[in-house]
């Protein structure tokens, strides 16, 4: 399994260059979460809280953090700065109970361990007063259509069987720690262009899942993805991604 301390203080400075969330994303976090003006949001795993930077902008909730690695969150710092970012593990959040009215949270829980991923959900569940828990994933189904297994297929088992949690088990964890209401939903995220930076960014491996594959398995990705764009030239190559929202509610 990787180590997120290391391989986010190792691509800290270069995650915002290839990774943010659209419009389309957040403005869905900010409806399904019934974000308003004022609101206290927690972002677990916020990294250099592109998530809550962009739901903060559409609704001017008040924003937290935390998250394990440091230089992650001094990009979230700069970025938001009267949002409170604190160090910390999800699996242990370091606020009080019922202190926020909306936790959230994107592509995080495939990083801890699956005996604490429902852990993490309790956590989530203490901190809130009422309100919902949010968290963005992955289904299976999306993991083998991911434009990054089109050209890297050796991540297709180690997303499945080392990392992500399919969706209806985050939906168990949901119930099991007391949340109602538990629902899941498609979002379409915004198209990647599949292009110069793009190979940038895979080269860069901005995603973790190809610091996990054999260097052999990388260069033979990166084979795949430069013949693909020499085939296509300036042909203007996009493809969707779709990934899921799975959420509950606390009632008190
Ligand atoms: C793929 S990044 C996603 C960052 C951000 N949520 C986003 O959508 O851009 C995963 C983040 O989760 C953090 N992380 C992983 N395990 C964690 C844990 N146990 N506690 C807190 N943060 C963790 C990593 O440090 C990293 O910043």
């Amino acid at each position: 399994m990787l180590n997120p301390a290391s391989y986010y203080r190792s691509i800290a400075s270069r995650y915002d260059a290839f990774r943010q969330w659209g419009n389309s994303v957040a403005s869905k976090v900010v409806k399904v979460g019934e974000i308003s003006y004022g609101m206290k949001v927690l972002d677990i795993g916020c990294g250099t809280g592109n998530l809550i930077s962009a739901v903060k902008n559409i609704s001017g909730c008040n924003a937290y953090g935390i998250d394990l690695s440091l230089e992650m969150l001094d990009v979230a710092k700069k970025k938001i700065a009267n949002g409170i970012f604190v160090k910390g593990n999800v699996g242990a959040i370091p606020f009080a109970n019922c202190s926020f009215s909306c936790v959230i949270g994107a592509f995080f829980l495939h990083l801890v361990s699956r005996g604490d991923r429902e852990i993490v959900v309790k956590e989530c569940y203490r901190v809130l007063s009422r309100g919902r828990l949010l968290i963005l994933s992955l289904s299976y189904k999306q993991i083998e259509k991911s434009i990054y297994s089109r050209f890297f297929p050796e991540i297709i088992g180690i997303e499945k069987n080392r990392r992500f949690s399919d969706i209806p088990e985050i939906e168990n964890w949901l119930w099991n720690c007391g949340f109602i209401q538990v629902k899941s939903e498609t979002i379409q995220d915004e198209p990647i262009k599949i292009d110069k930076q793009f190979f940038s960014s895979v080269k860069n491996k901005v995603i973790s899942s190809l610091a996990l594959i054999s260097p052999q398995a990388f260069v033979r990705g990166l084979r795949r993805l430069r013949g693909f764009l020499d085939e296509k030239g300036d042909e203007e190559r996009i493809c969707d991604q779709s990934i899921t929202l799975v959420y509950g509610e606390k009632q008190l």
